[in-house]
């Protein structure tokens, strides 16, 4: 079983996604992670971000095993993994990576939960069931600015909302595999959900 989520930056994508992975017993991969590993990677190299031959160079060596990094959360390699995002050839070795991950689950599970931008549109578009999670622009960034207060990192919420709408609107904006709901995904919208609802939505859609 496949189960895909997408949507923006903070939506409650990564906590919806492990939630379901333990109930259904599925492995689960944030497929952003993979994104932020090629960011991380280059700016510790001292590459431009900018640079796509290299950008595309660091993403052949970037796999499942590079997603524990300290670091892969820093808003720094957040930024850049949104850059480094909108090169087809760092799409294509990362899109090698998830399909292998969805193709052959670790620890032999029976599917895959994996969260992005583009999993029920390009990675996995035959997925038993899709969903797109929203929430306002405002409550995403109160929860990110949450998270991140609750890492120790010093952070006002005005500077998080604008970095994750610029962040929010390249996703949106670029050519290869832009941030859209799939046709045949649910809609989610957490605005006023906690994760337990959130939660509850999800399940009970799966198992209509
Ligand atoms: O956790 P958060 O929602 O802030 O971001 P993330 O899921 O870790 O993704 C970081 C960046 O990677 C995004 O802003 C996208 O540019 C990119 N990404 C992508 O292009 N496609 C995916 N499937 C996942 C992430």
């Amino acid at each position: 079983m496949i189960i895909t989520i997408d949507g923006p930056a903070a939506a409650g994508k990564g906590t919806l996604a492990r939630r379901l992975a333990d109930h259904l017993g599925l492995a689960y991969l944030d497929s952003g992670k993979l994104y932020r590993a090629v960011g991380l990677k280059l700016l510790r190299q001292g590459l431009d971000p900018a640079d796509a031959g290299a950008a595309a160079r660091i993403a052949r060596t970037v796999g499942i095993g590079d997603l524990d990094e300290a670091g892969l959360d820093d808003e720094a390699t957040a930024q850049a993994a949104t850059l480094v995002a909108a090169y087809p050839e760092v799409r294509q070795e990362l899109l090698l990576v998830q399909r292998d991950f969805a193709a052959h689950p670790p620890e032999n599970r029976p599917g895959a939960v994996i969260d992005g931008r583009d999993i029920g549109t390009v990675v996995c578009p035959d997925a038993d069931h899709k969903f797109f999670v929203t929430a306002s622009l405002e409550i995403r960034a109160a929860r990110r600015l949450n998270e991140l207060l609750e890492r120790g990192v010093e952070s006002i919420h005005s500077r998080v909302l604008r970095d994750m709408k610029a962040r929010d609107d390249r996703d949106s904006g670029r050519e290869t595999s832009p941030l859209v709901p799939a046709g045949d995904a649910h809609l989610l919208d957490t605005t006023g959900l906690d994760p337990d609802e959130a939660f509850a939505a999800a399940l009970a859609l799966i198992e209509q």
